[in-house]
């Protein structure tokens, strides 16, 4: 069970004015109390899809279908797909599959490879097809949009589909599976009338809350990831973020101290920090999550709000050698969130050499692991020396299991800071013009208007030119 230690983020060890006093904690009671209760509502009326996810047998029935009938012959499999319909794929499989899984031999992976194109860069798309090329004909490509049209995964299905089609004439449509809208779309009616394989994102729930529905699960499974496991630990941590005493509830502390530390003890920077390589890309799932969803520059009734931490991710130990330098002594302006892990998938010892070295001796016999773990706490308490706050998410091990426990912990601590913030977690209008913009600086038609806009961003002024 994966746990939340809060301790070092208050005022008993950092001190009260950046550490959270006991009465700011109790000051927030009624709040919290009142976000709980509007979030249950919700789940109760329906309103938020992700929290259903774990309990859908459906969708995961689906998915194990498909499986079997793809893994067989499947050596290859390519995701196309951006932001919540791509990061959540890419962290279940670095979390739970060996860090050199694609590099591994068909026979020890067992599985197909998993390429995840989240990106428009040509060059990522050349190389990745120049390696398939001759694989084509093993190869499944999973695109995944909710909305059927993101010009990004719609320019690489189009490439891909002409490539399939000219490649392996009218076999194309088994090498592609389209994870979209149950009804409607562009994508939807393309792989009708294709005759693509369909998976689907559920209408109720948005790309960043996608990875526990067909979106993550498939490649997952596809790669041998156990996802009743997933989603076990899912619904397990679902419970405990039930708990009416927000003290003990996981979900509850963690918006607590990151709504507190973000309003009241000046943190806009919250960087989570995994000491794993396996978990570092959780924490860009957990980026996107929490900048899309409170980064809002309005309140529920229309008054301006301009809110939202900024995520950023870290690397323990990696980034101790770059960023804790500046954490440590830079603006106190931070609040770090540790991952931490007991027992690593694997471990190492370090052999006995160099006894007459006093400087490299001290560290014979002993676990990397505890050296990584020995170092997140020499981190954890530099910080608090110098007055900055921390939370430690500790994991007993990397399984399935706590990874589903993660990931809907933070969902659901994300629909409790939606409350406390007073914003609609769930919109993203940002990303929205940002889509259309694009739409009208690529000749869409209907987006005259927006181009007409943006033409002094199209042309540089030469007098600002240098
Ligand atoms: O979370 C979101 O809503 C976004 O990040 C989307 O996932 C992203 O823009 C991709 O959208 P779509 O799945 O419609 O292609």
């Amino acid at each position: 069970m994966i746990e939340l230690y809060w301790k070092n983020a208050t005022s008993q060890v950092i001190g009260p004015d950046h550490g959270i006093t006991p009465g700011e904690l109790s000051g927030l009671g009624d709040r919290m109390a009142a976000a709980q209760r509007a979030v249950d509502g919700q789940v109760r009326q329906g309103k938020l899809g992700y929290t259903t996810l774990p309990a859908r047998r459906d969708y995961r029935d689906g998915v194990a279908a498909l499986v079997a009938k793809l893994r067989p012959w499947c050596g290859d499999l390519v995701v196309l797909g951006i932001g919540g319909s791509a990061l959540g794929n890419i962290a279940l499989q670095t979390a739970l599959n060996p860090i050199t899984y694609n590099l591994q031999s068909d026979a020890s992976r067992g599985g197909p490879r998993l390429f995840v194109l989240d990106n428009v860069d040509p060059t990522l798309l050349k190389d990745t097809l120049s390696l398939l090329s001759r694989r084509l004909n093993k190869t499944v490509f999973n695109v995944i949009s909710k909305s059927g049209e993101t010009a990004e995964t719609a320019s690489q299905f189009m490439i891909i589909r002409e490539l399939l089609r000219d490649r392996l004439g009218n076999e194309f449509s088994k090498h592609i599976v389209a994870t979209t809208d149950a009804e409607k779309g562009t994508l939807n009616k393309i792989a009708r009338q294709d005759g693509y394989e369909m998976l689907i994102v559920p209408g109720d729930v948005g790309g960043r809350f996608s990875v526990l529905s067909q979106v993550g699960l498939f490649s997952a499974a596809m790669c041998g990831i156990d996802i009743d496991a997933l989603l076990a630990g899912a619904a397990a941590m679902a419970d405990r973020c039930t708990a009416a005493d927000w003290t003990s509830n996981p979900a509850c502390m963690l918006a607590a101290v990151q709504f507190l530390a973000y309003t009241t003890k000046g943190k806009p920077m919250h960087v989570m920090m995994p000491y794993s390589n396996r978990l570092y890309l959780l924490a860009d799932w957990y980026r996107q999550l929490w900048a899309e969803s409170l980064g809002k520059a309005v309140h529920r009734n229309g008054q301006p709000a301009f809110v939202g931490p900024t995520p950023i991710k870290a690397l323990g130990t990696t980034d101790q050698h770059s960023q804790v330098q500046l954490y440590r002594e830079g603006p106190n302006d931070k609040l770090v969130i540790f991952v931490e892990v007991e027992k690593h998938p694997e471990e190492v010892r370090i052999p006995e050499v160099f006894a007459e070295a006093p400087g490299l001796a001290y560290l014979a016999k002993q676990k990397m692991s505890k050296l990584l773990n020995a170092e997140k706490i020499a981190t954890e308490y530099a910080l608090a020396k110098s007055q900055r706050p921390s939370v430690t998410i500790r994991w007993p091990a990397i399984t399935p299991e706590n990874v589903g426990a993660f990931i809907y912990l933070y969902e659901y601590t994300t629909s409790l800071m939606g409350e406390l913030l007073d914003i609609d977690a769930y919109d993203q209008p940002a990303v929205e013009l940002g889509k259309q913009a694009t739409f009208a600086l690529m000749g869409r038609q209907g987006f005259e208007e927006v181009a007409k806009e943006m033409r002094p961003f199209i042309k540089p002024d030469k007098k600002y030119l240098l």
